[in-house]
């Protein structure tokens, strides 16, 4: 099978696109426009300059490269332009090819010939490009959005554009596609916004309370509608908080991890008895290749981690494992619109035979320790994305 996998550079994505290489016999096309949250080296053991494909259409990129190649990697001479800056870390050590958009599908069947992966360098809402990844595509698993709710609530302009309009525009191309038998759209618990006692089953109404949310909302039911209106094979799967390896550095478990390690304080946001349920980020990938081989067309799916725990217990967790004081805590001002708590019902997935494998304590203890060991991946992140420091410095300035 040919599955389409978009933002398979991320946390949840690239985790997904490793687990399928190695239980199943997948060709994957991963689509991602390695925003600051788009890291290459995720995948970098299945990537070389064979399979990292750029579409012309993307002009910023071809403009990156023209300058990578002629400043012979030095980032040095490239300092005016941010943008090229930016993504001239992301493909440091990666010569992509560039490919008429409308030479792409030619061009993945050769690569396939030797090779399981390409990526493509690409933002989902070029239609034109969707429009020629779908048409070669059996499945799609559409992760591509903006997914930090505290960007979000700086400035949701991204958040619109690609959770909503990008996710629209995948659907279109895929609506004229012949060959997509399903597309799984990686939806979130967040959609039925905060719970009080009861879990949210899928059928309870959606009630998003911040802009990220109030997004990923509108995609899923975007989504619903392209089953309902034009028999898009769609299933939309929602999950709680995912946890693991490899997750972006501004998310609470990496944010406290790193901190704690660096000697720094610990922003816990308002009491810290606000509860999340936690989900391994591996049983997220053996949720979806459930929903691949079983979910119903124009179904919702809740995935929950059954592992409730308040911040504060998880801040304190990371303290002892990484052997520091909790005079390291800081209680600082609170998430406007914080959700207290998300709580679903996932009877659904567990009655196609979905279960989790292993202990949330053993697994958190993992997922700390594996941050611990990969002190290199995270510094370099924190060393070269300068979007990503402006946003944590100016976040975590107001809320001291
Ligand atoms: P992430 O931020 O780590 O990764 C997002 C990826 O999408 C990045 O590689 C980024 O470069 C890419 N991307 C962003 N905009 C793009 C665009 N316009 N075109 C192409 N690629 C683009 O996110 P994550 O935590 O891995 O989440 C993946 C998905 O799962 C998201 O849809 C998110 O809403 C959903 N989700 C996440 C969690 C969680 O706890 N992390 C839980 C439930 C649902
Ligand atoms: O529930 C699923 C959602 O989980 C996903 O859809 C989102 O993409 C994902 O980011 C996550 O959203 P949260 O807002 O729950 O995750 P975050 O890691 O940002 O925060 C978890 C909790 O920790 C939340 O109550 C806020 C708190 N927090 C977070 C940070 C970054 C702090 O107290 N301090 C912090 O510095």
């Amino acid at each position: 099978m040919i599955l389409l996998v978009t933002g398979g550079a991320g946390f949840i994505g690239s985790n997904f696109v490793k687990h399928r290489l190695s239980n199943t016999d997948d060709k994957i096309i991963v689509l991602d426009a390695l925003t600051y949250a788009g890291v290459l080296y995720n995948l970098k053991e299945f990537l070389d300059s064979s399979n990292l494909l750029v579409p012309s259409s993307q002009r910023d990129l071809r403009v990156v490269e023209k300058r990578l190649m002629t400043n012979a990697l030095s980032f040095e001479k490239i300092r005016d332009d941010s943008e090229s800056k930016r993504l001239s870390f992301k493909l440091e050590d990666f010569f992509p090819r560039y490919v008429e958009t409308e030479k792409i599908p030619d061009e993945i069947s050769k690569v396939f010939k030797d090779k399981r992966v390409v990526f493509v360098v690409g933002n989902i809402i070029d239609n034109v490009l969707d429009e020629q990844l779908t048409k070669i595509s059996d499945i799609v698993v559409h992760f591509a959005a903006e997914s930090h709710v505290d960007r979000s609530i700086f400035n949701a302009d991204a958040f619109v554009k690609t959770d909503v309009y990008g996710t629209y525009s995948l659907l279109e191309a895929t609506r004229k596609s012949q060959s997509v038998k399903k597309f799984i759209h990686i939806s979130t618990d967040e959609v039925y916004g905060q719970a009080k006692d009861r879990p949210f089953k899928e059928t309870d109404p959606l009630n998003p309370r911040n802009p990220y949310s109030a997004s990923k909302a509108a995609a899923d039911r975007m989504a619903y509608a392209y089953y309902q209106t034009y028999n898009v094979p769609v299933i939309m799967i929602r999950p709680s908080n995912n946890f693991g390896p490899f997750q972006y550095p501004e998310k609470l478990i990496p944010v406290m991890t790193i901190n704690a390690l660096k000697g720094e304080m610990l922003p816990v946001y308002g009491d810290g008895r606000q509860r999340r349920d936690w989900l391994y980020v591996e049983d997220t990938a053996r949720a979806i290749d459930l929903l691949i081989e079983k979910g119903k067309i124009g179904e919702a799916y809740n995935v929950a981690g059954h592992n409730e725990r308040e911040n504060v217990f998880i801040v304190e967790r990371i303290l002892e494992i990484t052997n520091k004081p909790k005079t390291l805590i800081r209680h600082v001002e609170d998430r406007p619109g914080h959700d207290v708590r998300y709580l679903i019902d996932d009877t659904k997935i567990r009655e196609l035979g979905f279960k989790q494998e292993r202990s949330f304590e053993s697994l958190f203890d993992d997922t700390v320790r594996w941050y611990m060991q990969n002190q290199q991946w995270w510094e370099k992140i924190l060393k070269m994305d300068e979007e990503y420091t402006a946003f944590m410095k100016a976040w975590y300035e107001m809320r001291r």
